[in-house]
């Protein structure tokens, strides 16, 4: 790859006479973006030119030749010389060098364990677009840290109990012969659900008698606990359908019931450091010095919540992998929740460096134009009618462009569902999204780049088009398309 730095001060070099070497030193990667891909910072040659770093940097411009393919413009802001590299030339430039085997592989991560804690949809509910995000940035940070030489732990940290199986265990047991639940398990599931919700709103009693389902699940009852296992494997039928088309993998996969039996040394531990205060009934961790308000710990009812099940799985995962970090990639809409877990967390018995290393990695939300999804109204986008969208109109595409294409349904496969993964990774991570399947499935603009370089991979068709990533980046630029 062309060494820029060099080639930016062999020019400044060329006009000013000073040494190649130390220039090269000086040049810097601005924060901003908008600055340009490198700078160099006059005042640094301020003294032994006995000039204002304006009037240096003012000069270097003038003199310096840019018509050399490789920079495109030279900007001056407040005494420093600010670079931008012919887009066309860094495109090709990065394109070969990620081409390369083994490109950013590296082992700053040795001797390091990181947990990446990623997708965690809960059983019986349909796997939404709404997850998305989190299976897709959790699976990539997962394969980098993997790459940087870190023992790298992938968890699906499953939603697998609640008083929701209570609810179901009722309806499947008033109606369960009526659906089909080899054939298509989570939407029939999903059927019971809302048909057992609107049920206990009429009838008090059937609430009841959900509620009493719940307390036998956690009792160990053979029925309840049977009729929850079959919803959970059918549930991870459906889920590892779509795990397998998106290529990833986990390993471990533990639902939150797994921390059961765990929680009472948790109630133990936050007695023992004297934290845990009664409060209408409940237990909580008052948090209101930290500005966090009150973190229930125990219902009044005596059972676990959320937050316990996930000290359980902190303490858990630090005795078992002994991790130095610990991700949890969860939209923002929880932040509240992880902000109290990792103060809480300050109590429990594991090493400091498990306590320092917990971490949530947020993103926007997931909506609809017409609102936020909702399983109980049905308003949901499934991951896997997405991802079949994208790879039919793939398929259009390839007919429409490369009628001659071998294999065209595995390649269709392969650019479609890459099509999906590389929208959501190039999304600022932060924004909230409003689903459009034109904007997530449009092969224009920046997901056309990943189709080139897939066709470029491939060596199959040599486009002798231009590659251009419209990056962020370049956004503000004139770019040759
Ligand atoms: N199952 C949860 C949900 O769908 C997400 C779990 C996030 N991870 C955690 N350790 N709390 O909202």
């Amino acid at each position: 790859m062309i060494n820029f730095k060099q080639e930016i001060a062999k020019q400044i070099a060329k006009v000013t006479n000073l040494d190649e070497k130390e220039l090269e030193s000086y040049i810097e990667t601005p924060k901003d973006v908008k600055n340009g891909d490198y700078a160099f910072p006059c005042f640094r040659l301020a003294k032994e030119l006995k000039k204002a770093p304006m009037q240096i940097a003012s000069e270097i411009k003038e003199k310096i030749e840019i018509d050399n393919g490789i920079i495109e413009k030279i900007e001056v802001i407040s005494g420093y010389l600010n670079f931008y590299i012919q887009k066309e030339c860094l495109t090709k430039e990065v394109l070969q060098e990620i081409q390369k085997a083994e490109y950013g592989k590296s082992n700053i991560g040795k001797g390091k364990t990181v947990l990446v804690e990623y997708s965690s949809p809960n059983i019986a509910k349909p796997f939404h677009i709404g997850h998305l995000r989190t299976t897709v940035i959790g699976a990539a940070l997962y394969r980098i840290y993997k790459y940087l030489g870190y023992n790298t732990i992938g968890i699906n940290h499953l939603g697998d109990y609640g008083t929701q199986f209570g609810k179901l265990i009722e309806g499947y047991k008033r109606w369960g012969a009526e659906y089909n639940l080899e054939e298509n398990p989570i939407e029939e599931l999903v059927k019971i659900y809302v048909r057992i919700n609107e049920l206990c709103k009429e009838d008090e009693t059937v609430l009841e008698a959900c509620r009493e389902n719940f307390r036998l699940l956690e009792q160990n009852d053979p029925y309840c606990v049977d009729l929850w296992k079959r919803f959970k494997a059918l549930s991870l039928k459906e889920f590892q359908r779509i795990y397998d088309m998106l290529g990833i993998k986990f390993d471990s996969v533990i639902g939150e019931a797994f921390y059961i039996d765990k929680m009472d040394k948790i109630y133990e531990l936050l007695e023992k450091a004297n934290v845990l205060k009664e409060s209408e009934g409940a237990k909580i961790v008052d948090l209101e010095e930290q500005g966090l308000g009150a973190c229930i710990i125990q219902k009044s009812n005596g059972s676990s919540i959320y937050v316990t099940r996930d000290l359980a799985a902190i303490r858990y995962r630090a005795q078992t992998y002994d991790f130095d970090k610990c991700l949890y990639v969860v939209a923002y809409e929880q932040a509240l929740h992880f902000k109290q877990l990792f103060e809480v967390a300050k109590y429990l018995d594991i090493p400091e460096k498990c306590k320092k290393g917990l971490r949530h990695v947020q993103f926007g939300m997931t909506r609809l134009s017409t609102g936020k999804m909702s399983t109980r109204e049905g308003n949901v986008i499934k991951i896997e009618d997405l991802l079949t969208e994208a790879i039919h109109r793939v398929e259009k595409v390839i007919q429409e462009k490369n009628p001659d294409m071998t294999n065209q349904e595995e390649e269709a496969k392969k650019i479609g569902i890459g099509a999906v993964i590389f929208n959501n990774l190039a999304n600022t991570i932060i924004k909230d999204q409003v689903f459009d399947w034109d904007q997530v499935l449009n092969f224009q603009g920046e997901t056309r780049t990943i189709y080139s370089i897939y066709l470029r991979k491939n060596k199959k068709y040599i486009r002798k088009s231009r590659i251009c990533a419209k990056s962020r980046r370049n956004k503000n630029r004139n770019i040759t398309r």
